[in-house]
């Protein structure tokens, strides 16, 4: 039998996946999610767009030192100063791919660049030889190709393969096309385009009408050899096409598609919740794959069935996409070696030996309340003493809640900023809504509260909550997150993560403000 062809998957979590509102990743973050997708075989990680700011520079500066196996890749437009800084932040990469891109639908050309075609073909093949001054990796993408005209799309090809482009990504940018039409595009454009054998073809789908993954499936069908994605589907709007849908699909559909990924899929479930730690995106729970409900059988004719024999109603083993049985793996006599040891194990470094004491202090203090300790409970424990790395303005030094039937909630609560502690108190509608109060009757923030979420990260009524808050102020949004058994504590730690992160970003930019 013939091997299979080997489907590239291009992780775009870092990059497209970031733009969703709200999922900007610190530098740290960003390397910890990298070395998870590397331990996963992602082929291609696009780690950020380093012309958008110095912190996008560092980080893809810094993912490109840190992964040694996957091609770290860095976003450019089609302009020459935007290739010399995506050059500049790859230079120590062991494999680096240059991404540019130039729009070429009617509409884009006209209205946002003022372009002529001519205009538009002369930029990308200028673009591209630029490019190939740094590496000869170079993936080209007429943007917004899913809208533009196939006969100009065939010129642009030819042109920027002519020029050394490599790859040829065809985005769906706006998530307008449905999955027939487009893997129609797809296969017309290699059969077009005279010097196509000489480029792996792409696409790149959103997900406006749901149809990324359909969309990007229909492609490879139809000849595409390199599938751009998220982990969950995260990214702008309602998102990019989701990585382990794609890889899942493909690996149980061995008898419809004609190639296959490298992709180490037990990595898909830990990758998926440390993006979704990272970032507050809980995952819903009937998504496919990654969903808590996606492996589970409700009803009783189900459960009888997949009890006599598990394919009657599972296309897939949770064990093969990295659901584990909720192992204890630590709990209060374990020690300082036991927990370093089960952090590797999971995939988890931290950077320093004071880092790796903070942990395991946090953990102590977890281990006195909870008995037994999972890794989910290892992965948010590591993922607060990161954030903890922040230059963080504001601490909780305690908090004190009174909840009672028939009386309003009232909370007090003390914090220390740069050194003062100062104490407040609110009166709330519930215990979480006094405590935002009373933190705010210190702070002031001014900001506007868009999300809270809580969820459990393990099972049983001893589990943490993780809380999620997303907070608004002048257009900039974050997200922060707290864990706790306590969830009043949780939420209490979540949004001073929230304003201190953007109390990092106002000092950034304005060193001479204190305040948020
Ligand atoms: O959606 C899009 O068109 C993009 C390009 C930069 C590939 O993200
Ligand atoms: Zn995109």
């Amino acid at each position: 039998m013939a091997a299979k062809e080997q489907l590239i998957i291009f992780d775009t979590t870092l990059r497209d996946g970031e733009q969703s509102p709200g999922a900007s990743m610190t530098r740290d973050e960003k390397i910890r999610i990298a070395r998870s997708l590397e331990r996963m075989h992602a082929d291609v990680i696009e780690a950020g767009f380093p012309i958008a700011s110095p912190g996008d520079f560092e980080s893809v500066k810094a993912v490109a030192e840190t992964v040694r196996e996957s091609t770290v890749c860095g976003l450019a437009r089609a302009l020459d100063k935007d290739i010399d800084r995506a050059g500049e932040a790859l230079a120590n990469a062991e494999r680096a791919r240059i991404h540019t891109f130039i729009a070429t639908s009617p509409i884009h050309m006209k209205t946002k660049l003022r372009m002529t075609p001519d205009q538009v073909v002369d930029q990308a093949v200028s673009a591209v030889k630029r490019a190939r001054r740094y590496t000869d990796n170079i993936e080209f993408s007429p943007e917004d190709a899913g809208r533009s005209d196939p006969d100009f799309l065939c010129r642009v090809i030819e042109s920027v393969i002519d020029a050394g482009a490599t790859t040829i990504n065809i985005p769906d940018t706006v998530g307008y096309n449905i999955p027939q039409q487009f893997g129609k595009l797809v296969a017309q454009l290699i059969e077009r385009v005279p010097n196509s054998d000489k480029a792996v073809f792409s696409v790149h789908c959103h997900n406006d009408l749901g149809l990324a993954v359909a969309n990007s499936l229909s492609a490879v069908l139809n000849g595409a050899r390199q599938v751009e994605c998220t982990i969950n589907g995260l990214g702008e709007r309602a998102g990019n096409a989701s990585l382990e849908e794609i890889v899942m699909t493909v690996r149980t559909r061995q008898d419809v598609f004609p190639c296959d990924t490298r992709i180490d899929t037990t990595q898909i479930v830990p990758t998926s919740r440390l993006v979704s730690t990272v970032t507050g995106f809980a995952v819903q729970p009937n998504k496919a794959i990654v969903g808590a409900n996606a492996f589970a059988h409700e009803s009783g004719i189900h459960q009888d069935g997949v009890l006599k024999s598990r394919e009657t109603y599972e296309i897939m083993r949770a064990q093969d996409v990295g659901w584990l049985e909720n192992r204890m793996v630590l709990g209060k006599h374990s020690g300082r070696n036991a927990f370093r040891a089960r952090l590797a194990e999971i995939g988890i470094e931290l950077s320093s030996e004071q880092e790796l004491n903070d942990a395991f202090a946090r953990f102590k203090v977890l281990a006195d309340k909870k008995h037994d300790i999972y890794d989910e409970d290892l992965q948010a424990l590591v993922s607060e003493t990161e954030s903890a790395t922040y230059e963080d303005l504001y601490r909780l030094v305690s908090l004190k809640v009174c909840s009672e039937t028939g009386e309003v909630p009232h909370a007090i609560v003390t914090l220390s900023a740069e050194g003062d502690e100062t104490s407040g108190e609110s009166e709330g509608s519930g215990p979480v809504d006094a405590t935002f109060k009373a933190i705010e009757s210190i702070v002031d923030s001014r900001t506007s509260l868009q999300i809270y979420s809580v969820n459990a990260i393990t099972g049983g009524t001893d589990a943490q909550g993780e809380v999620t808050v997303r907070l608004e102020k002048g257009g900039r949004i974050v997200n922060g997150q707290g864990a706790d058994t306590d969830i009043v504590i949780a939420s209490a730690k979540a949004y001073l993560n929230a304003l201190n992160k953007l109390a990092q970003r106002v000092r950034r930019a304005h060193p001479q403000i204190e305040h948020v």
